[in-house]
């Protein structure tokens, strides 16, 4: 059964790790990260961005997708269905279709109207039993060959959010999507350590987990921060993957053409990269 990622987040603020959210992108994404979920007795969030929900035919078939694998492959770890990075209307839409967990990021606007928005979702969510993590300060990215530093969040705009009463904040500190260039900066702990100090226990999101160095990750974790999104680093591992079984002509050795055999090496590259983060994130046996 799906459960919201407050208690796992919680848990995890208290025990000094954090829980890696992995963005899936289909059956095998999904099938990969919650086997390795349970073969390490680690609790795991699945994230969903509005894209990938359209990709993969709507949320309700997510939502059933997800259910019916806990099911059918006996997943007992706790497992969140997290909306990533959602609009307002998205995140209604996944309240809806049975997500357990959603972000709303209204970081783009004003803060009044983030506030004014996010107030609306918090009572809506948690009426519903669903947790809702918000966002403070846009996370940087590469869109179209132009690298945007991340945004370094206000730590007292973080105060105003987190006392709407989300269950877990994502705050910029220089993180960003995608690979990191070279000229990266690195994380701003001292705008980190000043949120954790008004926040409190409340737990952090680190995003653009993907190429942060261990040490910087470790620091986080130690000022706070209790889920670490990690996406483009699990679609590089099943790229590379699926390229070498290709070009060692595999797919042409007998049935190699077989979509099963065609995308295994791929599921093994996802589920080896999710257990190393599992691993340095420290969620392995505290499910
Ligand atoms: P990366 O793709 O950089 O790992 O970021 C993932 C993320 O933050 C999803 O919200």
């Amino acid at each position: 059964m799906l459960v919201p990622a407050t208690e796992m987040l919680q848990k995890a603020v208290r025990g000094h790790y954090a829980v890696g959210q992995f963005n899936i992108n289909n059956l095998e994404w999904t099938k990969a990260i919650l086997l390795t979920a349970q073969e390490n007795n680690s609790p795991v969030i699945l994230g969903v961005s509005e894209g990938a929900g359209k990709y993969m035919a709507g949320y309700k078939t997510v939502v059933g997708m997800v259910n019916g694998m806990l099911e059918e492959q006996k997943i007992t770890v706790p497992v969140a269905l997290h909306l990533d990075h959602g609009s307002y209307e998205g995140a209604i839409k996944c309240v809806e279709a049975g997500f357990s967990s959603v972000m709303f990021d209204g970081s783009h606007y004003p803060i009044d109207e983030n506030v004014a928005k996010t107030t609306e979702l918090v009572k809506l969510c948690h009426e519903k039993g669903v947790s809702i993590e918000a966002e403070v300060g846009s996370i940087g990215g590469e869109e179209d060959g132009v690298v945007g530093a991340g945004e370094i969040a206000d730590p007292n705009e973080c105060k105003a959010i987190a006392d709407l009463g989300v269950d877990f904040l994502a705050a910029g500190i220089g993180n960003i999507h995608g690979k990191y260039p070279e000229n990266w900066k690195g994380l701003d702990f001292d705008a980190l350590a000043k949120t954790k100090e008004l926040i409190g226990d409340l737990p952090l999101v680190l995003h653009g987990g993907t190429g942060i160095p261990e040490n910087m990750i470790k620091t986080a974790i130690s000022l706070g921060v209790a889920k670490i999104n990690v996406n483009t680093e699990c679609q590089l591992s099943f790229q590379e993957a699926t390229r070498k079984y290709i070009e060692e002509g595999k797919d042409r050795q007998g049935k190699g053409y077989d979509p099963r055999k065609l995308l295994a090496p791929g599921f093994e590259a996802i589920k080896a990269t999710v257990k190393e983060k599992m691993e340095l994130f420290g969620s392995v046996n505290k499910a």
